[in-house]
């Protein structure tokens, strides 16, 4: 299959189009190359991906562009057989400093995605959409049914998307599946995120540091159960149409998870607290029964897990990790 990974050079899209090529398929990419953070990271992803390709069946080719560009997404999307759509211009507070850039990226981005898609019959777009398009918890864990009221304009953005593929889905026959992902974390995570924040620091000698009070909670989804959810929509007709939480099921205070990654590195350490950001929601916990009744989706790890996998990951790739984490 030929597959467009758009957002394809940053975290998880460098995930998908990996391990696209390791499962023999031909990949092609488009990112801005957007510097939200050090663009070694981004370069390191497409690297790992072009050098997948020379060890399998597989393809890859990494184009440089913007989602927003018509013409370029046109021509990209002609041979294209599914769309896997991750570009964004991701994280809540860059999206309260700069708001019409989310709505540029995110919004009109994809809509220039859905067209193109539309036009070349795709067979499908699977759109990365993000919890923060539930906002204020009336009940948790979310169920996709639970109202919708995102709090920063980044969460107002991806809901935008949701329906705009919906739409497309509805009223131009074109099949479109959103993934509510639920914070990712994992190797090559990004930095400025609580999970690589703390591990970075730790690692480092310094305390971890928590914005706000540490009583949020999060469902944090390990990068390799967002990777199997997308590859169940390679061939699995049956979420057309749907929109769908992919989360772990587990949940953490802030807290606790500085303490947790604390005691696994240096259980000598404080931990500090520091202002709230704008635009963080209070808490995220998903019910993923509906991807699990569609997709049989099933994440494979708890949360104490997957970071004790990440503390280990990043000391064997600590090298060049972290002067990339550290400098963005
Ligand atoms: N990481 C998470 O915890 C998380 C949670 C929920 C949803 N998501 C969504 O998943 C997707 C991927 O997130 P990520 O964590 O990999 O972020 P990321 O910033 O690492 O990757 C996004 C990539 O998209 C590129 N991009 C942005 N605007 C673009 C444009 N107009 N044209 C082309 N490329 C563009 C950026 O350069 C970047 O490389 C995003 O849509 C994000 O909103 C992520």
């Amino acid at each position: 299959m030929h597959i467009l990974v758009t957002g394809g050079a940053g975290f998880i899209g460098g995930h998908l189009a990996e391990s696209f090529v390791e499962a023999a398929h031909d990949v092609t990419t488009v990112d801005i190359l957007e510097p939200f953070y050090d663009l070694g990271l981004k370069e390191h992803n497409i690297d790992v991906a072009r050098q997948r390709a020379t060890e399998t069946d597989g393809s890859y080719e990494f184009i440089e562009g913007s989602t927003t560009n018509k013409e370029l997404v046109d021509e990209i999307v002609e041979d294209i057989d599914i769309i896997y759509h991750q570009a964004a211009q991701a994280g809540v507070r860059a999206s309260v400093e700069n708001p019409t850039k989310v709505t540029e990226y995110n919004v009109n981005g994809s809509q220039t995605i859905l067209e193109a898609a539309r036009k070349h019959d795709v067979t499908r777009v699977v759109n990365a959409s993000s919890s923060s398009v539930y906002g204020k918890p009336e009940y948790l864990p979310y169920d996709e049914s639970h109202p919708n009221e995102p709090v920063s304009p980044y969460g107002a953005s991806k809901l935008a998307v949701e329906h705009y593929m919906r739409v497309y889905n509805e009223v131009y026959g074109l099949p479109t599946v959103s993934l509510r992902y639920f914070t990712v974390y994992g190797p090559r995570m990004r930095p400025n995120m609580a999970i690589s924040n703390f591990v970075s620091r730790c690692m480092r000698g310094k305390s971890p540091e928590v914005y706000g009070d540490g009583t949020q909670t999060r469902d944090f989804t390990y990068i390799a159960d967002i990777v199997d959810a997308n590859h169940s929509l390679l061939t699995d007709d049956s979420a057309d149409g749907e929109t769908m939480n992919i989360g772990s099921s587990d949940n953490i205070d802030i807290t606790t998870l500085a303490e947790v990654v604390r005691d696994e590195i240096d259980p000598t350490l404080n931990i500090e607290y520091t202002e709230a950001r704008d635009g963080d929601a209070e808490h995220t916990h998903a019910d993923i029964s509906k991807a699990t009744e569609l997709i049989g989706y099933e994440p494979s790890r708890e949360i104490r897990e997957g970071v004790g996998e990440f503390i280990e990951w990043y000391e064997d790739n600590r090298e060049w990790y972290e002067p990339l984490v550290v400098s963005s």
